[in-house]
């Protein structure tokens, strides 16, 4: 049973979300993904997100590549959550290439490419107008 992990904060849920989760769950057998909580959220990327932690928690467990979810709280405990889920495989957005090779000695780093032309920064702006 090979076991792969990503994390992200999976805010106003959209496509690149899924892809990424279903390109996610074909390098193993089981995805879990860790969850940003809303205060991390706050501190990376400067805002709250729309959707709660828990809602976001919610959308994420109902996708069918999903496996099990929880919620990260901290960007320092990396090394603790690959350990507590026995992680083989990291995947992450190529936005992200390079960040995490530093956990290779504990499971293999993937960068996979980002769905173009959309983020939830973008659809908020597009909503906006
Ligand atoms: N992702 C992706 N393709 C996109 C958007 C996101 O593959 N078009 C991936 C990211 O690389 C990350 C995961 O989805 O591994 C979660 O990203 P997240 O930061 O939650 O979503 P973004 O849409 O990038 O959010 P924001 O605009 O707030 O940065």
């Amino acid at each position: 049973m090979k076991t792969v992990i990503t994390f992200g904060t999976f805010d106003v849920f959209h496509v690149g979300h899924l892809r990424i989760l279903q390109r996610a769950r074909a390098f193993g057998d089981r995805l879990v993904v860790g969850v940003s909580t809303d205060q991390l959220n706050y501190e990376k990327k400067g805002r709250f997100p729309v959707y709660t932690q828990n809602e976001r928690l919610e959308i994420v467990s109902s996708i069918k590549w999903v496996d099990a979810v929880f919620l990260e709280d901290s960007l320092e405990k990396k090394r603790e959550y690959l350990a507590a889920y026995g992680a083989d495989v990291l995947v992450m957005g190529s936005d992200w290439a390079g960040i995490f090779d530093m956990f290779s000695d504990s499971c293999n780093i993937v960068y996979v490419d980002r769905t173009p032309s959309i983020s939830t920064t973008e659809v908020i702006e597009k909503i906006r107008g």
